[in-house]
């Protein structure tokens, strides 16, 4: 596996693999790698010659009260999940040698960036779609493959690739999840054994939409049943409820008619967890 800690190093492995016709998939990750990134990266070993996962905790995408400093990092680690999975390359840069410049230039999808998780976190939108267009302009990958877990995020990338002509095909992957339902995350591990217990509520609630859009009930029905089902946890604080067109993120009503997703943000001390489920259109 080849380490490439400057653009330049990365750029020289992909083109070498070009010259000879090989087709490149890319999974970006904030690395502390767990099942779920891994499943990524099988799904991108799988679609092309050559995988690639770059591993960066970008600094622009998170606001000035949230978790940069603490945001739980084990490069070595990493790096033998990475091997064991046959990845071909991993790029890992410096913060100073991804944004060698002052950074004057952003890419924005403003009517996906300030809504939902947005809204809740202003800039850091900005942050993901400007280096995710970093990623793709340096490793120039076939294919990047991202998590549904992070639905709001894949739909921007989606429609940036798309407004942006980007020449590669975005593959969404599901949530993979723990045992118990809990969506794996790097942030689970930062919970307390309360906490983790309780957190199982995120995916009960979303099984209850499911069930809830089965039986003819209404958006505004199921997010306040959503409501009650989530502080059924004591420590659960509840950030944000949400169904919302699956492909747009449209705000909808009445009964869910079209293909939809049911997002929750909920916050357990200073953890904050987000799942999601898409619900296909109820006849
Ligand atoms: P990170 O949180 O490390 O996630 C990297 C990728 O793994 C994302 O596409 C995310 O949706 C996916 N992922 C995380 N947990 C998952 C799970 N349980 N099941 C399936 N996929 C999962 O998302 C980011 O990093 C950053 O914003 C990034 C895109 C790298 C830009 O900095």
């Amino acid at each position: 596996m080849i380490i490439c800690r400057t653009k330049a190093e990365m750029r020289k492995t992909v083109q070498s693999w070009k010259r000879t016709g090989e087709t490149v998939s890319l999974v970006p990750t904030m690395g502390y790698l767990h099942e779920g990134h891994l499943s990524l990266v099988r799904t991108a070993a799988q679609r092309a010659d050559r995988a690639v996962a770059s591993i960066f905790v970008n600094p622009t995408q998170f606001g000035p009260g949230e978790d940069l400093s603490s945001y739980p990092r084990d490069e070595k680690r990493d790096l033998d999940l990475l091997a064991a999975e046959g990845v071909h390359a991993v790029f890992l840069p410096s913060v100073e040698e991804m944004y060698t410049t002052a950074g004057d230039t952003h890419v924005e999808v403003p009517s996906l960036s300030g809504i939902l998780q947005g809204a809740l976190r202003p800039g850091h939108f900005r942050g993901v779609s400007t280096v995710v267009t970093k990623l793709f302009n340096i490793v120039t990958p076939d294919f990047a493959v991202f998590g549904e877990k992070d639905y709001q995020q894949l739909t921007l990338i989606r429609q940036m690739v798309r407004d942006l002509d980007m020449p590669l095909e975005i593959i969404a992957h599901p949530t993979v999840r723990e045992a118990d339902g809990l969506a794996m995350s790097s942030r689970n591990v930062r919970l307390s054994p309360d906490q983790r217990a309780e957190a199982v509520v995120l995916n009960l609630a979303l099984g209850r939409a499911e069930t809830l859009a089965a039986s003819g009930a209404t958006v505004q029905e199921i997010e306040t049943a959503l409501r009650s089902c989530l502080t059924e946890a004591p420590s659960a604080e509840v950030k944000s409820v949400d169904i919302r067109d699956a492909e747009t993120l449209a705000e909808c009503s009445g009964p869910l008619d079209r293909s939809s997703v049911v997002l929750l943000a909920v916050r357990f001390g200073t953890v904050l967890l987000i799942d999601q489920r898409v619900i296909a259109p109820q006849n």
